[in-house]
């Protein structure tokens, strides 16, 4: 049989990682596929600059669409990454026929229901595992391992530069901005850093995560945002010593009311394997109706973990060449007439514990009164403590962990809290979940 070829957009790391694979792994992937996979053309945005891979054999461009407009190309790798020309890059290939194979989380997350439409239209498929947790095979094991499940949720640490941070601060009390720099040399942070530490990197995935899990439209305008910036190594100690550890999770739970999307600083017991994963490392905890909770762990950036998911992706779609498209696994898990639009809840209706830290006076019937104003709001505390005083304060912190309550609860007597004569500043507030 003629062999597939391939033509990849962008030579960075992603890029340059799945060339490497691609070629060093050439024999045993057309054992796998079935056909031998070349890759004919690439495009880089400077052709002068140093790479990791080797490109002999390869025709270089610095314009994309020479090679999208190639009628000898079959599948093209979309590993540029960023949601803006990228789009319309990939737009083309697919009214051109072709197959796509993409790393880009931003862009699936922002515009993926326009591209599967446009895809379906088209009869082509287009493969996304390298845009979620790097080189685990999260999407493929969500899809087709569990499809025979109910997803009830899932929680992950789905960026690498967050959990570094975190990790480190703990482990080493380092600075935050200090860790984000070499988060950024090691190249696992986003062009824009923010990205990861405000979690809209993680949200991007969230909402692909979502969307497979429970066959709902991609929305990532819905999920709820909090980053790590406000954790200090305080509530990493005080945390600790209760037995929890703080991650960066990316929360999805499917709720009779409708489902949760939230990525946010969160406590959860130090017993959890996934609260044992650190550095850069990616964990992704999905709990089944049938096959209860299950975790994928591995490597979430850097180039040749992500290009594994890419090859293998590569890899599916040579194997479906010869299907016809409605025979095919669906984009999005579920059959696309079947994606159901299920609600997606505002965060004052979520439902979780807390562990709340507020500075107060020293003095007696100030507990009481904090106390008073959870118990009006019908919140339970699972356990509360008392610290020495900081830096010679007259307040002691004061820590508290709710059981579950509703979100506009804890809003509500965080409010009344924070306005009482005898607390000072603001409550830092942290959410709690076992994930048992
Ligand atoms: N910036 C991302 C991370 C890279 O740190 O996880 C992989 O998507």
């Amino acid at each position: 049989m003629k062999p597939v070829k391939v033509g990849v957009l962008g030579l960075g790391t992603v890029g340059g990682g799945t060339v490497n694979v691609l070629k060093r792994n050439a024999a045993e992937i057309a054992r796998r596929a079935g056909r031998e996979i070349i890759i004919t053309r690439a495009s880089a945005k400077d052709l002068n600059k140093a790479r990791i891979c080797d490109t002999q054999g390869i025709a270089l461009t610095t314009d994309p669409f020479d090679i999208i407009n190639d009628p000898e190309i079959e599948i093209i790798l979309e590993l540029i990454g960023g949601a803006g020309q990228v789009k319309d890059m990939v737009l083309k290939a697919i009214e051109n026929g072709k197959h796509v194979v993409t790393a880009n989380k931003s862009l699936i997350a922002l515009h993926g229901n326009e591209i599967f439409a446009k895809a379906s239209e088209k009869g082509v498929i287009v493969a996304f595992e390298a845009a979620v947790a790097g080189g685990i095979p999260i999407i493929k094991a969500i899809r087709e391992g569990l499809s025979g499940n109910q997803i009830e949720w899932l929680a992950g640490i789905i960026n690498g530069t967050g959990n570094f941070i975190l990790t480190e601060m703990r482990d080493k009390g380092r600075d935050f901005a200090d860790v984000l720099a070499e988060a950024q040399a090691l190249g696992y942070a986003e062009a824009d850093p923010t990205f990861d530490v405000e979690g809209i990197d993680a949200g991007h995935k969230l909402t692909i995560l979502a969307s497979i899990a429970f066959g709902i439209p991609l929305q990532f305008d819905k999920v709820f945002t909090e980053g790590i910036t406000q954790i200090t190594r305080t509530d990493v100690e005080y945390a600790e010593q209760l037995g929890y550890r703080i991650k960066h999770l990316g929360i999805a739970r499917k709720t009779a009311a409708g489902i949760e999307l939230r990525v946010h600083p969160t406590l959860i017991p130090e017993r959890r394997l996934i609260a044992n994963v650190n550095g850069v490392m990616n964990a992704v905890l999905v709990k089944g109706d049938a096959v209860g909770a299950t975790l994928y762990y591995g490597a979430g950036a850097g180039a040749e973990p992500t290009a594994s998911s890419v090859v293998a992706d590569v890899i599916d779609v040579v194997r479906a060449l010869t299907s016809d498209p409605e025979n095919r696994v669906p984009h999005l898990a579920f059959q696309a007439d079947a994606i159901a639009d299920i609600p997606v809840l505002s965060s004052e209706q979520f439902k979780t514990a807390y562990y709340l830290r507020l500075n107060a006076e020293d003095k007696p019937g100030v507990l009481a009164e904090v106390t008073r104003i959870l118990a009006a709001h019908h919140i339970s505390i699972e356990a509360i403590s008392q610290k020495a005083p900081l830096n010679n304060e007259t307040s002691v912190p004061i820590i508290i962990l709710t059981q579950i309550t509703l979100e506009q609860e804890m809003n509500a007597a965080i409010a009344e809290i924070e306005a009482l004569a005898t607390v000072s500043g603001k409550i830092n507030r942290i959410r709690l979940e076992t994930l048992g």
